[in-house]
């Protein structure tokens, strides 16, 4: 049967675990040859050993321009072109704005800012050789709306959904695509930032539940593929319905 990536080569950032994982397992299932990049080595390569030749891994620090370079020039050598990138990885720091360090804010802002914008950049000659490209961001809810005590994330990803905007306008007539996914709470190492397990804070949501890792792939696959050839600048939300308004439950409107 046909791969809905078949033909396809995708980078993934963030790829050793969570949802990145997650999209690296159903992207090489759908036919695409995947480079998979983290920090977490012993995670990636024993990802990329299970999942047999369709899938490498590489360790390359999104911060890193270097490893950026080495990262896109191990996917065309690999697999012979680039045609996908997620720009998945991140880190969350929690801290009141009163007491949150520059150092600890820039760490933040270092991974889910400068790394999305060093991958835009560096993979622009290869996608656009080929006159063809999907960026995918990974940003989040808190890309659109703001919480206490995650001011470098909230930035971050505000960041993320701009700069999504700003790439799509600059890269459309190459034939490069690039969209921002904004999930709510996904059950992942990341719901319980410091160690503060924030799943019941989720579960408030209409669908009273948090999200899976392969919902999200799901989407990163679509927006990957040619069935969203019409897409780009655009917000992709997938929460469960946070954003959809305010938390008022019914019992409160009892007369
Ligand atoms: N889990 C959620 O509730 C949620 C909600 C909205 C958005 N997100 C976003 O989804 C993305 C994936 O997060 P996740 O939930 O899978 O969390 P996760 O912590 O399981 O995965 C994040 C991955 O990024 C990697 N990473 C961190 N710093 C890196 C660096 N400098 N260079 C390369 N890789 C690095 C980590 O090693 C890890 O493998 C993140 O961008 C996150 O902000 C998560």
């Amino acid at each position: 049967m046909a791969g809905r990536l078949d033909g396809k080569v995708a980078l993934i950032t963030g790829g050793a675990r969570g949802m990145g994982a997650e999209e690296v397992r159903l992207f090489a299932s759908e036919g695409a040859g995947v480079l998979a990049t983290d920090v977490l080595d012993q995670e990636g390569e024993a990802l990329a050993a299970e999942l047999g030749d369709a899938v490498r891994y590489l360790h390359a620090d999104v911060t890193s321009e270097d490893d950026w370079s080495k990262a896109v020039a191990a996917a065309v050598e690999e697999f012979g072109h680039l045609d996908v990138l997620i720009n998945n990885a991140g880190i969350v720091k929690l801290s009141p704005i009163a007491t949150c360090s520059l150092d600890d804010y820039m760490s933040v802002i270092n991974v889910n800012q400068v790394g999305v914008f060093l991958g835009i950049k560096s993979v622009i000659p290869a996608m656009a050789s080929k006159r063809s490209g999907s960026i995918v961001n990974i940003s989040s809810v808190e890309g659109l709306a703001a919480s206490p005590w995650v001011v470098s994330y909230v930035a971050s990803k505000f960041a993320v959904r701009g700069m999504t905007k700003c790439a799509a306008l600059e890269l459309g007539g190459l034939g490069i695509r690039v969209n921002s996914i904004h999930p709510g709470g996904i059950r992942t190492d990341m719901i319980k930032p410091g160690g503060i397990d924030v799943t019941g804070v989720f579960e408030k949501v209409p669908l009273g539940r948090v999200g899976e890792p392969g919902e999200v792939a799901g989407l990163a696959l679509w927006l990957a593929s040619d069935e969203s050839a019409y897409c780009t600048g655009s917000e992709f939300v997938i929460d469960g319905g946070l954003m959809a308004g305010i938390s008022v439950s019914t019992d409160d409107l009892s007369p």
